[in-house]
């Protein structure tokens, strides 16, 4: 059990910014956030699933919510991906708050299409919600935490992402474009005390309810993720770069590792193939924590 196990982790004084919490998963993390005692920015565009169409319903609605709780929230509908867009959302925390202390980028999309099928305005406006949009606000939100020497970030990545998934070459590469921006935005807000991490989901909402088994709607609640992503918002949490598989109440850590490999001074196509089993070796593995070590090992298996 950790030292913080047992008394309550809260965020009183602290400021949220959540985006796409009109709904689904956001909702959940503004509500829980805002329980917690956290000033939350409910941001959502408000469109459908596949990002057409705009309203200010389900970012007022939440709002609502909060306040009737007893909490503070204001409601940003401005639209992630547009570099106004992702500024007006920073500045509507600055504004009704003054600060700006936590960042969940969750607003997203989907436009499924099978490779060939699949055009490029899908592809292009899928990345724009997902990589674009986690960029825009997380750029905006920055400086302030730089200045304040605190921050916290959760990026949302997906396991289709992290693993694959058919009809979803667009959502896929944006989902692990997260994990690179992610473990960039860790390394460059180290010194500053800007953390930051993402996290990999399966819940219940609009955009899985026609994919997951009906039995899933109980137990894979937005519920049951949100307190992931409420313990890597809290100050009490100093990992940073990381990626966690979070669905149905199971949390784990998922990480990119590198095998042992083989190596020699005389690398040829047929060398290759002759020792295609130590290359796919899985043990020992390496995990690198930067591009350095990365090259380090490949140095070392020289000596
Ligand atoms: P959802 O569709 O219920 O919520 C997404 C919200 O983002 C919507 O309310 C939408 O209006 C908002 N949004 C979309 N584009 C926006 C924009 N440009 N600016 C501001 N808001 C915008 O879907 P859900 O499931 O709650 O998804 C939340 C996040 O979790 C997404 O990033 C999704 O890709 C990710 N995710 C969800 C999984 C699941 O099992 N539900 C699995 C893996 C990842």
């Amino acid at each position: 059990m950790s030292a913080a196990a047992g008394s309550e982790l809260r965020f009183d004084g602290k400021v949220a910014v959540v985006t796409g919490a009109g709904q689904g998963l956001g909702r959940s993390h503004a509500l829980l956030l805002a329980q917690r005692g956290a000033k939350v920015v409910v941001n959502d565009l408000g469109g459908s699933l596949d990002g057409s169409g705009a309203s200010s319903g389900p970012a007022a609605e939440v709002v609502e919510l909060i306040v009737k709780n007893g909490g503070e929230a204001v409601a940003s509908t401005d639209n992630v991906a547009t570099p106004e867009g992702a500024e007006a959302v920073v500045q509507a925390a600055l504004d009704a708050f003054g600060r700006v202390d936590v960042l969940v980028n969750n607003a997203g999309i989907l436009r499924d299409r099978s490779l060939g099928k699949m055009t490029v305005e899908e592809f292009d406006s899928v990345l724009a919600v997902h990589v674009r949009g986690s960029f825009l606000v997380s750029r905006a939100a920055f400086p302030h935490m730089k200045e304040q020497a605190y921050g916290r970030i959760v990026n949302t990545s997906s396991p289709a992402g992290l693993f694959g998934n058919f009809g979803q070459a667009n959502y896929s590469t944006a989902k692990m474009g997260l994990v690179g921006l992610t473990k960039t935005l860790g390394i460059e807000g180290a010194r500053a005390g800007i953390r930051a991490n993402a996290i990999a989901p399966i819940a219940w909402t609009r955009m899985t309810e026609t994919l997951l088994p009906a039995e899933f709607e109980d137990k894979f609640t937005p519920e049951r993720v949100s307190p992931l992503v409420a313990y890597l918002a809290h100050e009490s949490c100093t990992t940073s770069g990381e990626v966690f598989s979070v669905g149905a109440g199971r949390v784990a850590r998922v990480f990119v590792a590198e095998g042992p490999g083989w190596r020699t001074d005389d690398l040829t196509i047929e060398a290759i193939a002759g020792n295609w089993d130590a290359i796919m070796a899985e043990q020992p593995y390496l995990q690198p924590t930067g591009l350095g070590q990365q090259a380090t090992a490949s140095l070392q298996a020289m000596l």
